[in-house]
């Protein structure tokens, strides 16, 4: 350019307005740093605060979550998500559980396997460990997780329970044992708004399910409640005066039309079940594993979390979370489409995007 030309390029007014104002640096910076965040290969690492039901979803380290089955526990502010690590790089023998902290719910930082066990019970090759749980318990300071815990055939049916000082471990085993003296295979977590804590598990010699409080020290159980209904994936929420349960029916890996019912309290009376979204849809092909209250300043966004699971290759199971509608005692999955959350206030905002 020539020094001496005294004309320069006019710029728009707000673009000179942002320069001075020192503004335009941190709005590049920002840009850079969400170019950054784009993965090669098209994924997105979350860097828009979009959701986007059925996608790979990225850490911060750019790899992909493995939470299966998962759940997620509140603790000082932060999120945290844990559940079935199905690494293709894991050791075939072991089992794992991962942990990922958030804020916000969109981004998530891997916080470590933090829990990894050798088969502890002779159960034998294939061993399961499945849809891990972890409660918080700011009376005794400890964390509890519960898994279910299973041979090949699915015939011991157990919980396990393993402890931690820490929330993000690591966690060391402490015994397994049928609850209630049931079969016990699906576990779903609840933590009603009083704090008190509850395992959901299925039992298919009863051909129902068992809502179960948690013990002071969150080592043993004692019955809520027993609902008549052969179903696996069991999850809560109260919401509105109302409680809705929500869970699967038994196909394996298969998704199916979930369902749901209300009670007034979690004893019951619970209603009949009904469809959760239209049947045709197998609940878009996936399976519930949590249903998370997230309540804010303006309103509460219950988030319906489940698993699309890739049986033949699990590691590369997806997630399927979306708000909820819930209205007057119905409750209804709307059709997955990517999706923004804002804690703080709990609004969410669903982006129909043109197909
Ligand atoms: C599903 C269950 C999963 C896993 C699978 C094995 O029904 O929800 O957690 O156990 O069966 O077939």
């Amino acid at each position: 350019m020539n020094s001496n030309c005294k004309c320069h390029r006019r710029e728009p007014v707000s673009v000179v307005r942002l320069r001075k104002s020192g503004a335009l640096r941190a709005v590049s910076y920002m840009a850079l740093l969400i170019g950054l965040l784009v993965i090669s290969g098209g994924e997105l690492l979350a860097a828009s605060g979009v959701i986007r039901p059925g996608d790979p979803w990225l850490d911060n380290r750019g790899q992909r979550i493995q939470a299966h089955g998962g759940g997620i526990t509140v603790w000082k502010g932060r999120y945290y998500w844990f559940g079935e690590d199905r690494s293709q790089s894991n050791n075939p023998d072991k089992r794992y559980v991962a942990c990922y902290s958030s804020r916000d719910l969109v981004h998530w930082k891997f916080r470590g396997q933090v829990f990894v066990l050798s088969d502890p019970e002779h159960l034998g090759p294939h061993w399961v460990l499945e849809r891990p749980k972890v409660y918080a318990s700011s009376r005794t300071g400890r964390f509890v997780m519960y898994a279910h815990l299973d041979d090949v055939h699915y015939k011991v049916a157990r919980v396990m329970i393993a402890v931690s000082d820490r929330i993000v471990g690591p966690y060391s085993y402490v015994k397994s044992f049928r609850p209630l003296d049931e079969e016990s295979r699906d576990i779903g977590q609840f933590v009603d708004d009083d704090g008190s804590a509850y395992l959901i598990f299925e039992s298919r010699p009863t051909k129902g399910f068992f809502i179960a409080q948690l013990t002071g020290d969150f080592m043993n159980l004692k019955k809520t409640c027993f609902i008549p209904a052969p179903l696996e994936g069991g999850a809560l929420v109260h919401m509105g005066g109302l409680y809705y349960v929500v869970g699967s029916h038994m196909t394996g890996w298969r998704p199916n039309p979930n369902v749901y019912a209300t009670a007034p309290a979690l004893t019951g009376p619970w209603t009949e079940f009904k469809n959760l979204a239209p049947p045709e849809a197998d609940n878009y092909d996936s399976q519930s594993t949590m249903l998370l209250k997230v309540a804010g300043s303006k309103t509460t966004t219950v988030i319906f979390m489940s698993d699309i699971w890739h049986s033949r290759e699990l590691w590369d199971s997806r997630y399927l979370w979306m708000p909820l509608e819930i209205s007057n005692g119905l409750m209804q999955l709307p059709q997955p489409q990517p999706w923004s959350l804002n804690v703080k206030t709990g609004d969410s905002l669903v982006r129909v995007e043109a197909k």
